[in-house]
Formats: structure tokens, C-alpha cells, sequence
């Protein structure tokens, strides 16, 4: 008893020993080669470790704050030599904090300071350093000649994490995902060399990249191309008449049936789920009377009419859905949320899983009194985008699908209940029980660290995931960029 008490005292204090000297070999290396730090403690870095879902706070063993990629390469090799793990953070708004490493004692190198975005008026393409967020890209683009990428709706969001797993917003109906205008990618590799890549440069690397970046290397900047920004866009809404699991049903076939077969390239929309409310929500590249007219159909099939629309210019329709925040935010940036979030993508449904989906909707989730919503983005059918592009482009892996979906679930004080994680697992599951592999996956933009990371890799990756591993072992065998569900390199 006393031996084994001695022992495992001993083997403590070696362990935290050891920690102590991989601290204070990356503190040397980095300091040795001029390498900007966080100061443990300091403003900075209280700043750049908070988390945006703070459900999910990690410490890392240090903070880099890289001005140039010649630091991003030495603290890349300063991880290497001490044995520590590396990741890169751009917009911290990982669900699951994988910018932070998704645990303790990751070396993070913190890129937000790094946000310069310059478009190339003769070519139209645009070089955006990595830690640029999604509010400054677009207000930076459509200043220098009112140019555009498709992306997400909250400003804060980085574009390279957004990216570099596929990035859908109301722009993707008409335009596609964030990857999808990806042109190149400047990278430091785990060996610490720097090399750019697009479609005939490190084409394996540039592929991978798009749809699961964050195992591949620290990107440190993009060139994206850029479409002409709409000069009138109409943002809209309609209350959906759904008051229960029948009524949700019907409603829904008829509204899958209309996205499959007539949903016009140039209208974006999601159905917005509360406890309370249920709505259609959209943005349409165009003028409100040539939405009004082509949404009628749809309002007659669903048994609603339009609500108030508001026709607006581009940057307009972004501040409509950026839930009041500012749209041109860079460092400092201090909004967080308590949540566990689930996403998932799908076909168009087989009546089984419709009918057992709206029935736990209308049945159970509306008996949690928690702050929770469910997004249904019409990401698919005819007149889409994202389908139109060859699944073996990139590695994003979910083209064929007609849904995408994220359940989310906030608290707004204490700590997240225990039995959250019940309620949105039961709600996906009631949607896969009743689907085929080949039927649905996930998007690790929503990330789900309750998944063990073989079961993350197969429901993010699906399909792509076999080459990704290649991809893996050829540039990342040691898996430098590791976190819990990266991908892990073919043997
Ligand atoms: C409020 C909010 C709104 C959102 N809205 C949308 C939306 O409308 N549409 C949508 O598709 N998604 C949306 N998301 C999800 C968002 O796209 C992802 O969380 C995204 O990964 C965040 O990127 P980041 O750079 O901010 O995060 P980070 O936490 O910094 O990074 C996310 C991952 O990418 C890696 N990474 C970051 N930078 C680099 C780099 N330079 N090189 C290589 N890897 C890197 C990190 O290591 C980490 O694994 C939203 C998230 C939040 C919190
Ligand atoms: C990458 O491309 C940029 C121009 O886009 C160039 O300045 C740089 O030298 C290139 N780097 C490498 C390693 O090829
Ligand atoms: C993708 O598939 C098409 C058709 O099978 C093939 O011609 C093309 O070479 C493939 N491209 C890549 C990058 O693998
Ligand atoms: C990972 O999770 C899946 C699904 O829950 C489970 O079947 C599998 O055994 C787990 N694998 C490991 C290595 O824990
Ligand atoms: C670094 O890694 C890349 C990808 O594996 C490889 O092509 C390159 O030769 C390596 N460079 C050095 C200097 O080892």
C-alpha cells in the first residue's frame, strides 16, 4: 500500500516534471528564435485562449503570435523538436476548440493579428492572409471593386477554419461553398518547409486541404477568386404553419419536393427551428419583386405567405443575418456562447426518417425549455451549386446531399446540463436510424468532440477518407497537427 502510494507519488511528479521541461524547452526554442509569445497570464494571452463555446476551454503549454510565416516555420519546428502537438488558430470558433488543440498542452499558434485581404483589380483574385475574419473578408472585398466570396453569416468567424472544411452560407444555393473559390494556399508543413498549392501545384496537398485543411499544415495564406457582388439582394422570411409532427411532415415533404425539382440558383434559404417558432428564412439575389413571384408557388404549397422582405444591397443582406454583431471585427474579440452543437447532412428523406424526425421535434425537443435551435439549409437539388462541382475536386465530401443541418443547444448560465448531450444524440438518431450510410455524414465545421475520432473521420469524411490518410502519412506521418479527430496518417 505505502510502496504504491510512494510509487505513484513518484511517477506524478515525474509526469509533471516532464511537462515542466517540454515548457521550458518550447519557451527556449521560441524565445531563441525570436519567436512573439504570449505572456501566460497576460491580457493577450487571456484573450486568445478564451474559447468561443466556452463549454470546451483548453490550456495550451504556449501561445504564438506569429507576425511573419518565418515565425509560423520555427514554431512549427519548435513543436517538432520538443515533442508537443501544434495547431493553428484563425477565428477560434471551433465547436469542439480545435484551434486550441481540442485538449491541454498544444502549442496553438494564434493567427487573427494576420488579416490583411488585397484584391488583384486586374485579375480579380484575391490574397487573404489566414487569420482574416469572415465580417472583414467581405467588407474588404466588396471595397476593393465590390467583389465577393461565398461564405458563412456570423462576422466573427475565421475564414480559414470556415474554409478549409467548407464554409456554407447564404450565398451557397447560388454559389457554392467558401472551398469552393479557393484558388491557392500558401502552407508551413509539419517539416517546418513552405510551400503553396493549388489545382497544379501540390495538387494531393490542395485537395486535402479543401475539406479537412486543419490536419494538413498551418495555412498561412489564400488566394481565393471572387465574384461580383449582387448589387440588390432581398432578404425574406415566412412563418411556417407547423404546430405539430403531421403538420411538420407535410409541410416538409412538399418543401423537399420544391428543393429537388424548382428552387431557382439565385434563392438561398434555411427553415429556423426555436421552441417556439418554426420559419423559413432566405436571402434572394435579386429584387423583391422578382422573389415575390418566384416564391409564390411555394407559399401556396406550404399553406404560409412572405412576411416582410427587405431588399437591400450586398453588405445589406450580410448585416441582416449577423445577429446584430459588428460586421468588420479583427483582434481583439470577445463574444462566446455555452452550447453542445450536432450537425448533420442528408439526402432528400425517406418518409420513415421524416416521420420519425418531426415526431422527436415535435414531441421531445419542444419539451426542453433550453435556448436550442435546429437550421435545415436547402443545400442541394437542380439548380445548386455545391452538386454541380466533381466530388473528386476536393475532399469535401458531402456534394450529393440535398440537407444540411445543425442542432444546437445553449445555456445561458452555470454549466451545460448533462443530459444535453442526450437530447441532440437522440435527435440525429432519429433522423440515422432511418438512413443509410450513403444517406447522410457530418461537417466538422460543427464539430462534435463527443464522437471518438474513428467514428468522427468515417461521418466527416465518408468516401474521402481513404486518400485523405494517404495524404496524411506523405506530409504529416507524425501527426504533428494533431487533435482528436484529425485525420490519421495510411500505415
Ligand atoms: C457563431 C458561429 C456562426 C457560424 N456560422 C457558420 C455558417 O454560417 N456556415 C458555416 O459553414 N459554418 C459556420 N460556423 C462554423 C465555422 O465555419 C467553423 O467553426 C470554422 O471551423 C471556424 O473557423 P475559425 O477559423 O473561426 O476557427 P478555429 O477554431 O480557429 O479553427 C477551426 C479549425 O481549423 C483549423 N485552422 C484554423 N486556422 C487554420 C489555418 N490557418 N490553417 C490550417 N488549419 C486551420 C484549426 O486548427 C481548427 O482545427 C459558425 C460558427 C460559429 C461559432
Ligand atoms: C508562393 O507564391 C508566392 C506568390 O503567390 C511567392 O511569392 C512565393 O515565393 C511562393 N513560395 C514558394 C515556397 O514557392
Ligand atoms: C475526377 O474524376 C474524373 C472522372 O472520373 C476524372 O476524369 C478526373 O481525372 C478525376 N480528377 C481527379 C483530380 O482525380
Ligand atoms: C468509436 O465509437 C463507435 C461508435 O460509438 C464505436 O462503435 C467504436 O467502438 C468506438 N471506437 C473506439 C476505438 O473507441
Ligand atoms: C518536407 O515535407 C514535404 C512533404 O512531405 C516534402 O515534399 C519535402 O521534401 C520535405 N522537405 C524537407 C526539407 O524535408
Amino acid at each position: 500500500m505505502r510502496l504504491i502510494r510512494l510509487l505513484s507519488i513518484g511517477l506524478y511528479t515525474s509526469l509533471a516534471t516532464a511537462g515542466l521541461e517540454k515548457r521550458a524547452a518550447i519557451d527556449d526554442c521560441l524565445s531563441g528564435a525570436g519567436v512573439p509569445t504570449d505572456a501566460r497570464g497576460s491580457t493577450a494571452w487571456n484573450q486568445d485562449v478564451a474559447p468561443f463555446n466556452q463549454r470546451v476551454p483548453y490550456t495550451p503549454i504556449a501561445i504564438v503570435v506569429p507576425s511573419s510565416v518565418a515565425h509560423v516555420q520555427a514554431a512549427v519546428s519548435c513543436a517538432a523538436k520538443a515533442g508537443v502537438k501544434v495547431n493553428p488558430k484563425s477565428g477560434g470558433h471551433s465547436y469542439a476548440s480545435f484551434g486550441l488543440g481540442g485538449e491541454d498542452g498544444h502549442l496553438v499558434v494564434e493567427l487573427d493579428r494576420l488579416n490583411t485581404v488585397t484584391v488583384d483589380s486586374a485579375t480579380n483574385i484575391a490574397t487573404i492572409q489566414a487569420g482574416a475574419r469572415l465580417g472583414h473578408v467581405a467588407t474588404s472585398l466588396y471595397n476593393q471593386g465590390k467583389r465577393a466570396i461565398s461564405h458563412g453569416t456570423c462576422p466573427g468567424v475565421g475564414l480559414a477554419g470556415h474554409s478549409l472544411h467548407g464554409g456554407f452560407g447564404f450565398s451557397s444555393h447560388t454559389h457554392g461553398l467558401a472551398l469552393d473559390w479557393m484558388a491557392g494556399a500558401t502552407v508551413v508543413l509539419a517539416n517546418s518547409t513552405v510551400v503553396n498549392c493549388s489545382l497544379t501545384q501540390n495538387s494531393d496537398l490542395f485537395w486535402a486541404l479543401r475539406g479537412a485543411g486543419s490536419s494538413f499544415g498551418i495555412v498561412t495564406s489564400f488566394q481565393f477568386n471572387t465574384f461580383e457582388a449582387p448589387s440588390v439582394v432581398t432578404v425574406f422570411s415566412a412563418n411556417l404553419p407547423w404546430n405539430n409532427a403531421q403538420q411538420a411532415a407535410t409541410g416538409w415533404t412538399a418543401l423537399q419536393d420544391w428543393v429537388t425539382n424548382t428552387m431557382p440558383a439565385e434563392m438561398n434559404m434555411r427553415v429556423f427551428g426555436m421552441s417556439f417558432s418554426t420559419q423559413l428564412q432566405g436571402m434572394y439575389y435579386g429584387p423583391s419583386t422578382a422573389l415575390q413571384q418566384a416564391i409564390a408557388p411555394l407559399m401556396t404549397l406550404l399553406g404560409t405567405s412572405l412576411g416582410q422582405t427587405q431588399q437591400t444591397d450586398y453588405m445589406g443582406g450580410f448585416a441582416a443575418y449577423d445577429n446584430g454583431d459588428t460586421v468588420d471585427v479583427s483582434h481583439p474579440y470577445s463574444l462566446q456562447e455555452l452550447f453542445f452543437s450536432k450537425s448533420l447532412v442528408t439526402t432528400a428523406l425517406p418518409a420513415a426518417a421524416m416521420q420519425s424526425a418531426t415526431n422527436y421535434w415535435f414531441g421531445q425537443a419542444k419539451q426542453v425549455s433550453r435556448s436550442w435551435y435546429i437550421i435545415i439549409d436547402m443545400y442541394g437539388g437542380k439548380n445548386a451549386a455545391i452538386p454541380k462541382v466533381p466530388t473528386n475536386l476536393t475532399s469535401y465530401a458531402h456534394r450529393d446531399k440535398l440537407f444540411l443541418y445543425e442542432f444546437y443547444d445553449r445555456q445561458y448560465y452555470g454549466s451545460y446540463p448533462s443530459n444535453g448531450f442526450d437530447f441532440l444524440n437522440g435527435w440525429v438518431k432519429a433522423f440515422t436510424n432511418n438512413l443509410t450510410p450513403a444517406q447522410w455524414g457530418m461537417y466538422i465545421n460543427y464539430a462534435d468532440p463527443t464522437m471518438n475520432q474513428t467514428e468522427a473521420q468515417i461521418n466527416y469524411y465518408r468516401d474521402s477518407l481513404p486518400k485523405l490518410r494517404q495524404v496524411k502519412a506523405q506530409v504529416d506521418p507524425n501527426q504533428l497537427f494533431y487533435y482528436p479527430q484529425s485525420i490519421q496518417p495510411n500505415k
